[in-house]
């Protein structure tokens, strides 16, 4: 079959859409179709979390954690405001943030994947919050009006877009001016060709679609965010790291071509 962006896009969504099932029927581990990596090394998934924070959550949201780091851990949430997670899989994330911003605020979960939406939704419900909500759709077309979020997180999903400047625009978009992101994903090291990240790991295993550092900061600067700092968490490849994004909506945001991004996300995807 032809490698086209809606195929590779489809490909993703069965791979999460097989992980999300795992959880539900008791089959969930590395190999089930997660971002897991088979050396044992706890760089993806409920590792990644405090044990306290693990211990309050429902066990189908841990188990379905496939993350590359702990969003909530880095992104600054207050009280009241709205918080928009960015493919919410099993929905570990919106479940932690509703809980920061009170039942004053609310906590968004967006993802394209009918059964980890179900997830989400029973997680949440498991776990007793009621300032949640999960939507369907894909983070390059946010179904959310302009400025209309506070704090937008996402655990290493923008890794697995076809369109990255696509996401960092429609970021910008719904993002209050002087909104902010944190962001966990697997960022590959400058000198890194996309077909050298595409030699270290599947597209839909987190790792061929892995924007570098630079291509980060250059599309987040053309989308308008400022106050950008990517740091390198962990190694999850060679040359390949987990890592925190985070970035302020300027309060100007003005919304530019990004030619960079796009060179780097259709390199790394197709
Ligand atoms: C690696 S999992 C991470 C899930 C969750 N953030 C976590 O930390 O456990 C990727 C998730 O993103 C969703 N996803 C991938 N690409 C997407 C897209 N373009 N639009 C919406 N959801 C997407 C998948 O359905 C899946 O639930």
């Amino acid at each position: 079959m032809e490698t086209t962006a809606e195929n590779l896009r489809e490909e993703v969504r069965q791979r999460y859409a097989a992980s999300a099932l795992a959880v539900t029927t008791g089959q969930a581990g590395c190999g089930s179709g997660s971002c897991c990596q088979d050396d044992g090394a706890p760089v993806f998934g409920e590792a990644l979390y405090e044990a306290e924070q693990r211990s309050a959550l429902p066990g189908a949201a841990v188990l379905a954690s496939l993350g590359c780091g702990n969003p909530t851990a880095v992104a600054e949430l207050r009280e009241g405001e709205t918080v928009l997670d960015l493919g919410s899989g099993g929905g570990i994330d919106v479940i932690l943030s509703a809980r920061r911003v009170g039942p004053g605020g609310r906590a968004y979960g967006l993802d394209m994947t009918d059964e980890m939406l179900a997830l989400a939704q029973a997680n949440a419900a498991e776990a007793g919050v009621s300032n949640t909500i999960f939507l369907k759709g894909v983070i390059e077309e946010i179904p959310l009006p302009a400025a209309s979020v506070d704090v937008i997180i996402s655990n290493c999903v923008i890794n697995l877009s076809v369109d990255k400047a696509a996401v960092l625009t429609e970021m910008a978009r719904v993002l209050r001016p002087g909104g902010r992101i944190g962001i966990s994903d697997v960022v590959a090291e400058d000198d890194l060709t996309p077909s050298q990240r595409a030699e270290r790991g599947a597209f839909t295993g987190c790792i061929a679609g892995a924007l570098s550092r630079d291509e980060y900061e250059v599309g987040l600067t053309a989308a308008g965010f400022d106050e950008i700092e990517v740091t390198f968490t962990h190694n999850v490849a060679d040359r390949m790291h987990g890592a925190i994004v985070t970035a302020v909506k300027t309060r100007e945001a003005e919304q530019r071509g990004l030619p960079i991004v796009r060179q780097a996300a259709s390199a790394g995807c197709c």
